[in-house]
């Protein structure tokens, strides 16, 4: 493996378990970081000890574990990986994961990760060829999971046929070719903006808004997955980042916009971050009071414009500009008028009236609009909207043409 790999090893509760250790061997031969999280059947088959000193990690278990959870954290164990490799992946596991049950850890990191997921079954000739686990497999490899499918020959039940864990160098091999996807985006410094700023009005009080961060994180991971060498400068959010070059967070504007120009010269900036457009003016430096009974009045000075500054920079201004615009009316009309006043190349618009859930919601319903057209997606995951608007991004920065 050319670059460091971080791979997350889900062993559950095959006999072939004992094959993890060799593969765990492998991967660390071959300069991989392995972690472990060893489901309750696959405890049965190896233990922790076994496979926490041959990866050189801690093997994780248990989803209500205080200590995992306050060091690790299920999320970011889900997030940490470049690839999530399953081996070997029982019937009964193939089952929960095609379900989308979370009812232990390995499920609930298999629910919460964006990695790659690469499964290796191994069970049973006849349960391998049952229509149960057949359909299963159908689901899951529509899911977009990819499986290295089980070999043939003598089982440890005493048949034979289909059902033996692929070898060790076997799943190697497939994992090596999974990494070795092109990456468009290779060599191209990426600025993504994500969640909201807060202003401050007194030591403990400010003026926020809704955004978890949802999509401008899921942005930043799906160009990092690409290739692209990203930072992302984030306002206030409770979610995981995604692996990232360079992490920033921040609170208000001003410190998003310095953070911005640091983070230049970039190839492509996307501002997904709901800024606040205004501050206050004069900020208390005590606590205010409610003793003398009247209700505060603010004066409010406005912030500024991190998206236009970006797109109207004589010097550096990345080669392509993707803005956000949160609107509750004429929500194509608006976000235009705004793609022309602040100059970007192209802007997302998404409708967050209330009822649309996506302030905080994990579901989007776009339009990508461009100086020539207007698009209109389907509502999708943030994380589909994510891997379609970094799919249109490589394509436009591969051919300069398709650039609006
Ligand atoms: O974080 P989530 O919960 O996942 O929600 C996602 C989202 C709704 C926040 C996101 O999809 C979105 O719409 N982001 C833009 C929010 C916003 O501030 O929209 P706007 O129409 O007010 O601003 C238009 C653009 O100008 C945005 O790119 C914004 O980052 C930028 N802007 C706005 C004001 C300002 N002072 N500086 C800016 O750069």
């Amino acid at each position: 493996m050319t670059e460091p790999t971080r791979i997350l090893l889900i062993v559950t509760g095959g006999i072939a378990a004992y094959k993890s250790l060799d593969l765990v061997r492998r991967l660390r031969e071959r300069g991989a970081s392995v972690r472990s999280i060893l489901t309750a059947g696959g405890s049965e088959m190896v233990t922790p000890l076994a496979l926490a000193a041959l990866s050189g990690e801690k093997v994780y278990q248990d989803l209500f574990s205080l200590t995992d959870e306050s060091e690790m954290g299920h999320i970011r164990l889900a997030r940490d990986a470049d690839l999530v490799v399953v081996a070997p992946a029982t019937a009964d596991f193939l089952a929960k994961m095609a379900t989308g049950l979370a009812d232990d850890l390995a499920t609930t990191v298999l629910l919460a990760t964006t990695a790659p997921v690469l499964v290796a079954p191994a069970m049973n000739v006849q349960m391998w060829a049952h229509p149960a686990t057949q359909r299963n497999v159908k689901r899951l490899r529509g899911d977009g999971i990819r499986f290295i499918d089980p070999g043939s020959g003598d089982l440890a039940c005493g048949e034979e046929g289909p059902g033996r864990l692929a070898e060790p160098v076997d799943i190697i091999g497939a994992i090596e070719t999974l990494l070795a996807q092109p990456k468009p985006l290779h060599n191209i410094r990426a600025l993504v903006t994500s969640g909201p700023t807060i202003e401050p009005i007194d030591p403990v009080r400010y003026f926020g808004n809704r955004s978890s961060g949802k999509q401008g994180h899921a942005i930043a991971g799906a160009l990092a997955r690409r290739g692209a060498e990203v930072t992302l400068v984030t306002g206030p959010s409770v979610q995981p980042p995604p692996p990232v070059a360079c992490l920033t967070q921040v609170e208000t504007a001003e410190e998003m916009l310095a953070a911005c120009r640091e983070a230049l010269p970039a190839d492509i900036a996307v501002c997904v971050a709901a800024v606040a457009d205004w501050r206050v003016k004069a900020v208390h430096k005590q606590k205010l009071s409610r003793r003398n009974g009247q209700p505060p009045r603010y004066e409010m000075e406005e912030n500024p414009d991190i998206l236009a500054q970006l797109s109207q920079t004589a010097n550096d201004r990345p080669r392509l500009v993707v803005g956000f615009a949160a609107e509750t009316e004429d929500v194509v009309d608006r976000a235009r008028a705004k793609l022309e006043r602040k100059q970007c190349d192209w802007i997302v618009a998404n409708d967050v009236s209330d009822d649309s859930n996506v302030f905080g919601g994990d579901s989007n319903t776009v339009h990508l609009i461009t100086s020539q057209a207007t698009e209109t997606w389907p509502r999708l995951s943030k994380e589909e909207v994510a891997d379609r608007l970094a799919e249109r991004i490589a394509d436009a920065l591969v051919e300069p043409t398709a650039r609006p």
